[in-house]
């Protein structure tokens, strides 16, 4: 059913970790478990742009966890509510509808059925996501909601809390990072694409606390699963990294 993966000789394991071998496991009635790989770490480490080419080349469902917290804080900014505010929030995702619809490789984003893809991006709604993301109510919703897009569907999701929360008996894990200035490059470019007046200092500080927020939140923070494999990107091109994850998958 699926091709052959190629494996780099560079990055080619001599011997894989019994967690990294894919285990198509079989449940009591003997129905075949979907295969899900999970992907998490800190912004700008190339999550986003390798997760989609791994998806695309092994024919999986791609799922943008973040894309879902995003669409979420985009409502809650349009109607001017306060983010902090845990119990409008939570009644806030009880009466919104957010859908990610994939149309020739391409996902789209709706929210309340409209397309929300680009503005989710924007940084406005970039400085506030976090604060909705660590509302306890949102997170087992989300989580919920990433559990059911999964199933039935071989996937690869990418996130903060994939690994240690959403799925954590995922068949592979992976963990991508890389140096604060490189993420920091990384983000301003992308932007710079959209804003030729963003600044350097606004990416810096939207990212710097991102992470402070991300990692240190009561609820499924960000942090590396105990089984996953770590990439630093830093010095890594996105052929090197895809390669490099490819290199792990048997399926
Ligand atoms: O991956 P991203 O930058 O689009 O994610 C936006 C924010 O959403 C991120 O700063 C934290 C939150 N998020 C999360 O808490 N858990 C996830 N699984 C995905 C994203």
């Amino acid at each position: 059913m699926f091709q052959a993966l190629h494996h780099p000789p560079a990055y080619r394991q001599t011997k894989l970790p019994n967690h990294c071998i894919a285990k198509k496991r079989r449940v009591k009635n003997n129905a075949r478990r979907d295969i899900i790989i999970a992907v998490d770490g800190p912004a700008g480490a190339g999550k986003s742009t390798v997760t989609k080419l791994v998806a695309k080349k092994l024919r999986f469902l791609y799922i943008d966890t973040g894309a879902l917290y995003r669409a979420l804080t985009l409502k809650a900014k349009r109607l001017n509510l306060n983010l902090k505010n845990k119990k409008v929030i939570t009644a806030l995702i009880k009466k919104t509808d957010i859908k990610l619809i994939y149309n020739k490789n391409l996902l789209k984003v709706k929210l309340d059925n409209y397309d929300v893809t680009k503005e989710i991006r924007k940084l406005y709604i970039t400085d506030g996501v976090s604060e909705v993301a660590k509302i306890k109510e949102v997170r087992q919703i989300m989580t919920e909601l990433q559990r059911k897009l999964a199933k039935n569907n071989n996937s690869i999701l990418e996130g903060r809390d994939i690994g240690t929360v959403v799925f954590p008996n995922a068949n592979f894990k992976f963990y991508l990072d890389a140096d604060f200035r490189e993420r920091v490059r990384r983000r301003f470019k992308e932007l710079k694409e959209k804003n030729k007046n963003i600044k350097t200092k606004l990416v810096k500080n939207n990212l710097s606390t991102r992470d402070k927020m991300d990692s240190t939140r009561k609820i499924a923070p960000l942090k590396m699963a105990k089984d996953a494999i770590y990439i630093d990107t830093t010095d890594l091109s996105i052929k090197e990294v895809v390669d490099r994850i490819l290199s792990w998958i048997r399926i």
